[in-house]
């Protein structure tokens, strides 16, 4: 079986997964740098990842019965990220591959997030909804890139629920937590489409003054997903039907959320669509993606030299040269 050795280094989580050229899924081990409180400070990030690396490799290379002799290209993730964590990953992977002479990819992460969600859900063409903490974003593939149709204008979905939840005091992260409340009744909170982005700032001050004012938090909760998510399910249908695609995938950590993914599998099913979540283990960043990733290019025929091979920290997902569709 032909393999790839995934090295995922953009931010908390250091993971290496590998692959078959087919797109069997042979093993994905990770270690997470963890706060209590969120953010990351990136040079602590990076001294993580150095001190798990060779433990992550050796925990993917056994669970698959392999060693690197048995691997025939290693994928990196080049782009986006935190400088510092990214050449972890980069030195990690120049390291192995001039050791044992194999050739390497330089992958982009956000790509790789839909790539993996692809194979995985075995989606064609879907829109993507690509809803994290600092993200929120539909996405789709249009005149040969991945294409940003809309995201949010001001903070992403994740991080407002962690913010809101941190201000009251439920600890992070907030999300989960958000969810087990959302059991009251509703109270307004702005509404805020603007064409195919939103924003929701507004909503997050709002909810924070009802809080004060001694609106419970089982109302509030609930009241947060249900606009939040309705905005959503708008900014992805209106993308399906201008786009013609009729398959919905849903990636990025709020992905967990069990009513948002019953929201918008309401909505495919009353336009005749498709509606796919990726299950949480593929949905968060890991090595498998990176390694998934790394087949697609080097099977349409990207080579890169291993001296050359560099980070992109600020490389936004409709600037990749898609290479492999
Ligand atoms: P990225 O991978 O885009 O860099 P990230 O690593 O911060 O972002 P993820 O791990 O994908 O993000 O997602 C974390 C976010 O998901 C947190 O903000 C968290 O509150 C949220 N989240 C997790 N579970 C749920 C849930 N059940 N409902 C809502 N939000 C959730
Ligand atoms: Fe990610």
């Amino acid at each position: 079986m032909r393999l790839c050795l995934g090295i995922e280094s953009t931010a908390h989580t250091f993971g290496c997964g590998i692959v078959s050229f087919d797109g069997d899924i042979i093993a994905n081990a990770k270690a997470q740098f963890v706060t209590d409180k969120g953010g990351l400070i990136p040079s602590e990030v990076a001294r993580h990842h150095e001190e798990v690396k060779e433990r992550v490799l050796k925990q993917a290379l056994d669970a698959a019965k392999v060693t690197m002799a048995d691997i025939e290209l290693i994928s990196y993730s080049a782009a986006p990220g935190l400088s510092p964590s990214l050449l972890v990953g980069l030195k990690f992977a120049q390291a192995l591959a001039n050791e044992h002479k194999k050739p390497l990819i330089g992958a982009n992460h956000s790509v790789a997030h839909l790539t993996i969600g692809d194979l995985i859900c075995k989606a064609k063409d879907p829109v993507y909804l690509y809803v994290s903490g600092p993200n929120t974003q539909v996405i789709a593939f249009a005149g040969k890139k991945y294409r940003i149709m809309g995201e949010t204008l001001d903070v992403g979905l994740g991080n407002m629920f962690d913010k809101f939840a941190r201000e009251i005091g439920l600890g992070f992260p907030g999300g989960p937590k958000i969810e087990k409340l959302a059991i009251g009744k509703y109270v307004e909170l702005p509404y805020s489409v603007k064409g195919m982005d939103v924003s929701f700032a507004g909503m997050l001050t709002k909810a924070l003054r009802f809080h004060k004012t001694g609106v419970s938090t089982d109302d509030l909760c609930y009241s947060l997903q249900e606009t939040a998510f309705a905005m959503l399910a708008e900014i992805a249908e209106r993308a399906m039907a201008h786009l013609d695609k009729f398959e919905l995938l849903l990636i990025g950590g709020v992905a967990a959320n069990k009513r948002l993914g019953n929201m918008l599998d309401d909505m495919c099913k009353a336009r005749g669509a498709k509606f796919h979540a990726v299950p949480l283990e593929f949905s968060g960043d890991q090595g498998v993606m990176i390694a998934w990733q790394g087949v697609l290019q080097y099977v349409a025929g990207e080579r890169l030299d291993v001296e050359q091979a560099n980070i992109r920290p600020y490389e936004r997902i409709d600037e990749v040269n898609v290479s492999w569709r």
